[in-house]
């Protein structure tokens, strides 16, 4: 829970949660994109780098560069714009992308997630950075791993989500895989009878692009 350290990422995400600075989609798509910026940052230096010589205009310089292989994942709708936000600063980076949304039978509480498109490139042996604002019941995130079964077995996965519930964080932790880690911009307790997260920040598909 990054938001508990009280930096810039803060005030990004008392916006975003605000009703009324709401109102502005394009500030609320910005600010996704930017806490996903900072999370990229931060998760940066969990990964692999090698050394290289280079040539300045002056001279020669060991430098370090990245050495992974990173595929980064948009989950569609809200995922677009912290995707964004992890590539301009992994601008090398592979990239997939994989439709999820909840389907109300009847308008029901209850709901069941439809995976029902993914472009992905094989992520044998790399690294799977998974983009997806709101980590509410963790139903989506189970039924995005399903379905990248059949593209290789990734290094590792990486979780990025601006807002994550207690209950989530939990379920996820028991379907992925021992070699996942999460970066959670920040955590609230509750979810409501329709599995979303309380106070939360509402529907973050819908607030993005209506
Ligand atoms: C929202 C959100 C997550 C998902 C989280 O998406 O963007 O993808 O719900 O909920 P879960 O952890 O309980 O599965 P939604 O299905 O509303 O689609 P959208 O992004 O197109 O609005």
């Amino acid at each position: 829970n990054f938001e508990e350290q009280n930096s810039i990422l803060s005030q990004f995400i008392s916006e975003l949660r605000a009703t009324e600075i709401q109102k502005d989609s394009m500030r609320f798509r910005r600010n996704i994109e930017r806490v996903g910026e900072i999370l990229s940052y931060e998760l940066s230096k969990t990964l692999d780098f090698e050394s290289k010589k280079i040539q300045t205009p002056l001279g020669d310089k060991e430098v370090s560069v990245l050495q992974d292989d990173l595929v980064l994942c948009s989950i569609l709708r809200a995922g677009f714009p912290l995707h964004q936000g992890l590539l301009n600063y992994f601008d090398n980076a592979e990239n997939a992308f994989v439709s999820a949304y909840r389907h109300h039978p009847d308008g029901k509480d209850e709901f069941e997630v439809i995976v029902n498109y993914l472009a992905s490139p094989s992520l044998n042996n790399k690294i799977l950075l998974l983009a997806d604002p709101m980590l509410a019941t963790g139903k989506t995130l189970e039924n995005v791993l399903e379905g990248f079964k059949d593209h290789g077995k990734p290094k590792q996965i990486h979780i990025i989500s601006v807002i994550g519930s207690i209950e989530g964080i939990n379920y996820v932790e028991k379907v992925f895989p021992e070699n996942t880690h999460l970066w959670i911009a920040t955590i609230d307790n509750q979810l409501n009878s329709r599995g979303y997260i309380v106070p939360g920040l509402g529907d973050a598909g819908d607030l993005c692009y209506g």
